[in-house]
C-alpha cells in the first residue's frame, strides 16, 4: 500500500480559517496552549482567555479552548489517555465511533484474518485507529479537507502513521480492489452550517442538523455502501441502530452493539466468516454474543410469574427476545412489551432480573400507599408501554423510608400495571 499521503485537498489552509486555526494548534505554541488547557475548569473559561491572551494571539487562545472542549467531550468515547492526544471538530467527535464499538468491530475483521481495510468515510479516525491498533493497515478515506487533516493527525498523535493511510478524496472514486476489507461509516446528519467544521468548538454543542433516519439520505447512500460492501471480499457497514429490519439485505449478518447496557449502533457484515441473514446481539464490555437465524417465532405471552426479566436493548433491537423467552422457560407480560416473565429464577448476561413480590392495576394512590407502608425511602422506576415520566412519579409519591424498591409500568395482557420488586443478587 502506498503510505504516502499523495491527495492534497483541492484549496490550501490558508484560504479556509477553520484548517488554518487547526493548523496553527499544532505549532509548538499550539500544542504548548493545549496542554496548559488539559485540566482547565470550563466555568473559567472566560478568565483563563483574558489570561491567554495577554500572551499569546486571541485567534490561537480560541482554538485552543474549542479543541479542549472538545477533548473532554471526547473523553466519553475514546478515554482520557487517547482523547487528551487527539484533535476533533464538533462533528467528528459527535459522529465517531467510541473505542469499545470500534475495537470490537476491528476484532472480528482481525480474528478472519483481515490484513487491509479501505476505511471509506473515516471521519477524524475512531474506526480507523482501532484498526490500526488490531494490526491492520488501513486506507482511511473523508473528503472533508479539514476531518482528513484532523484523522491524520490523530494516527501520528497515537503512533499509528505507519498503519494508517490518510486520503482526502470522495469514497465514490475509490478504487477498494486491493483490500481484504471494505468499511463505510456514512454521514447520517444533516449539515450544522460552518461552526460544525471548525476545529475549534465553536457551535458543537448546538445542533442545527438532525439524525437523518431515512438510509438513502445517509452520504453515500446505503444504497451505494451495500453495492460496495457486495463487491469486497468482506465488509462492515455502521447504520443507525433503529434502521428498519426490511432495510436489512439478506446477504447481511445484522449485529446489534451495546456499551454498558446502552445500544450505541449496529453493523452489518458481508462475506465469509459472517452469517448472511442471522441477527446478532454483542454486549460490551463482555463481549457476550448472541445470534439466531433471523425471524423467530413469536414467544408465548401468559400471567406474571415471580421473576421478571429485561432483555439488554441489543437483544430487543436484534428481535431475539425470543430466544431468551426459552432459554429461561418463560413468557412474556404482554405480546407487545419486552418484558420476559418466568416462575424459576434464571441467570444471563443478556436479562437484567428482578423478584417480583406485587401484580397492581395501575394506580398513583394505591402504589403510594404500599411504598409507605414498605417504607420505601428510594424507588427505581422502570416502564415499557406506559406514558408515565419517572421523575414525576417519584416526586408524586413522596417517598420516605429506608428500603429501596423497583417499579415496573407496563402493560400486562393490554391492561396498564405496576409490578414491584427489587433485583436479584
Ligand atoms: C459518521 S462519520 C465517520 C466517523 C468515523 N467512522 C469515526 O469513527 O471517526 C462520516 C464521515 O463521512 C464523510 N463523508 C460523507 N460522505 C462522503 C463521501 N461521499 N466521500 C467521502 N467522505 C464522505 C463525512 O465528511 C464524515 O466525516
Amino acid at each position: 500500500m502506498d503510505r504516502v499521503n499523495a491527495t492534497t485537498p483541492s484549496a490550501s489552509s490558508a484560504d479556509d480559517p477553520a484548517r488554518a486555526a487547526f493548523a496553527a494548534l499544532r505549532t509548538p505554541e499550539g500544542e504548548q496552549l493545549l496542554a496548559e488547557l488539559r485540566d482547565h475548569d470550563p466555568a473559567d473559561e472566560l478568565a483563563t482567555a483574558t489570561r491567554l491572551r495577554r500572551t499569546h494571539p486571541a485567534e490561537l487562545v480560541s482554538a485552543a479552548l474549542g479543541q479542549a472542549r472538545l477533548r473532554q467531550r471526547a473523553v466519553a468515547k475514546f478515554g482520557a489517555e487517547d482523547a487528551y492526544r487527539m484533535y476533533f471538530t464538533p462533528n467528528g467527535v459527535e459522529q465517531a465511533t467510541r473505542t469499545s464499538v470500534a475495537a470490537h468491530r476491528s476484532a472480528r475483521f482481525a480474528g478472519l484474518g483481515v490484513r487491509s481495510v479501505a476505511d471509506l468515510c473515516c471521519g477524524i479516525g475512531g474506526d480507523a485507529i482501532a484498526l490500526a491498533r488490531a494490526g491492520i493497515s488501513v486506507l482511511a478515506v473523508d473528503r472533508d479537507p479539514l476531518t482528513a487533516e484532523v484523522a491524520r493527525a490523530n494516527a501520528e498523535a497515537l503512533g499509528l502513521g505507519e498503519l494508517i493511510e490518510v486520503r482526502c478524496a470522495d469514497v465514490t472514486e475509490i478504487d477498494t480492489a486491493p483490500y481484504d476489507a471494505v468499511f463505510v461509516d456514512p454521514a447520517r446528519r444533516g449539515p450544522r452550517g460552518g461552526a460544525a467544521r471548525s476545529a475549534s468548538g465553536r457551535g458543537g454543542g448546538r445542533a442545527t442538523g438532525g439524525r437523518i433516519f431515512d438510509p438513502e439520505a445517509y452520504s453515500p447512500p446505503l444504497s451505494w455502501a451495500t453495492a460496495a460492501a457486495l463487491k469486497a471480499p468482506r465488509a462492515a457497514l455502521k447504520i443507525a441502530p433503529g434502521i428498519p429490519h426490511e432495510a436489512i439485505g439478506p446477504e447481511a449478518e445484522a449485529e446489534w452493539i451495546s456499551d454498558g447496557g446502552d445500544v450505541k449502533e449496529a453493523v452489518l457484515w458481508y462475506g465469509e466468516g459472517f452469517a448472511p441473514g442471522a441477527f446478532r446481539a454483542t454486549l460490551l464490555p463482555s463481549g457476550a454474543t448472541l445470534s439466531a437465524p433471523a425471524p423467530l417465532p413469536a414467544p408465548p405471552v401468559g400471567p406474571v410469574g415471580r421473576y421478571l426479566y429485561e432483555p439488554d436493548g441489543a437483544v430487543i433491537r436484534a428481535h431475539l427476545v425470543a430466544d431468551l423467552v426459552e432459554r429461561c422457560r418463560g413468557r412474556l407480560v404482554d405480546e407487545t412489551i419486552a418484558y420476559i416473565t418466568s416462575d424459576e429464577p434464571y441467570s444471563s448476561p443478556y436479562v437484567a432480573g428482578y423478584e417480583i413480590t406485587d401484580e397492581l392495576p395501575f394506580s398513583m394512590k394505591r402504589l403510594k400507599a404500599l411504598l409507605r407502608e414498605r417504607r420505601v425511602g428510594v424507588l427505581t422506576v422502570k416502564k415499557r408501554g406506559s406514558a408515565v415520566e419517572p421523575e414525576e412519579l417519584r416526586r408524586r409519591m413522596k417517598l420516605s423510608g429506608p428500603n429501596a424498591a423497583t417499579v415496573f409500568l407496563t402493560r400486562v395482557a393490554g391492561a396498564p400495571t405496576m409490578l414491584i420488586g427489587h433485583p436479584l443478587g
